[in-house]
């Protein structure tokens, strides 16, 4: 077992018997997370919806530990899409705060696992004293070298597209038969970034709500029923040695090797 879950797992748990499954010569690189079901979570129990976000945010601490311990080197989540915006403004402002309270919280952790922080979406739209929070994170941690965990904030698959062939225009450097997939990928918000290896979609819901369109063309889809909240390390695991059993053909006729950065 990788040293980083001794002591982490409890030997007989189910998750102990999920990580002996695991081939960590073959893990995913890059795992990304489309976090989902929080206001229902919160409804079952009778609570306002912020509470589904707040126990979302200790969902959020785990699976970034477990990922870590596991040995991802990319875990990107999904936590506000451009059209959320269109959610009552009560709990947009909620979303928000709570973020600020999971930096502030995380901060430290953050550097005592020498994890690294990275934010795509589009910026100039995020609230200022997150942005503030944010970019204070993301500065603090740029040169550990442990896992990156890359936060999707006011996201949209779409808008990075048309933004990355604005970045290509405006530059004037690029030449119509110089562009090609890796260039543009290179004026995408993901740039240096391998494109996700597994997609994990909480709550049941069947699509993919613009969630890096271009980044996950060849990604392995994983969906569970498991509301957000309730999305535990057992949870990853699961998704990781159902992944492995995945024939990734990636257009072949044979399945290939993908997704090692
Ligand atoms: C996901 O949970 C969190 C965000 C989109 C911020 P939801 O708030 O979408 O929860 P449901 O889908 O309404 O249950
Ligand atoms: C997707 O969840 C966005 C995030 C997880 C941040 P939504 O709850 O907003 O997606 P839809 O509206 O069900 O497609
Ligand atoms: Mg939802």
């Amino acid at each position: 077992m990788w040293e980083s879950l001794k002591g982490y797992v409890k030997p007989g748990s189910v998750e102990d018997g999920l990580v002996r499954e695991i081939d960590f010569s073959r893990l995913p690189a890059h795992v990304a997370v489309i976090m989902d079901g929080n206001g229902r979570w919160a409804g079952q129990r009778g609570l306002p919806r912020i509470e589904g976000h707040r126990a979302g945010s200790r969902s959020v601490r785990e699976v970034t530990e477990a990922g870590a311990r596991l040995g991802l080197k990319y875990l990107t989540l999904y936590a506000f899409s451009k059209e959320n915006w269109k959610r009552p403004r009560p709990e947009v402002v909620r979303l928000w705060g709570l973020l600020r309270e999971y930096l502030k919280r995380e901060g430290p952790n953050f550097m005592e696992n020498g994890l690294r922080l990275r934010v795509i979406g589009d910026r100039a739209g995020i609230p200022a004293l997150a942005m503030r929070e944010l970019e204070r994170t993301e500065k603090a941690t740029a040169a550990n070298g442990g896992m990156t965990l890359v936060l999707a904030l006011n996201y949209g698959g779409r808008a990075e597209i048309v933004e990355a062939a604005r970045a290509i225009l405006r530059s004037g450097r690029v030449r119509p038969r110089d562009l090609d997939e890796e260039r543009f990928g290179s004026f995408l918000l993901t740039a240096g970034i391998p494109d996700p290896d597994l997609l994990i979609r909480t709550s049941g819901e069947l699509r993919v709500s613009n969630f890096l369109l271009w980044q996950i063309a060849y990604a392995e889809i994983w969906i569970t029923p498991v509301l957000w909240p309730d999305f535990r390390r057992e949870h990853l695991f699961r998704a990781v040695v159902d992944y492995q059993k995945r024939d990734r053909r990636f257009g072949d006729v044979h399945a290939r090797e993908g997704g090692e950065a």
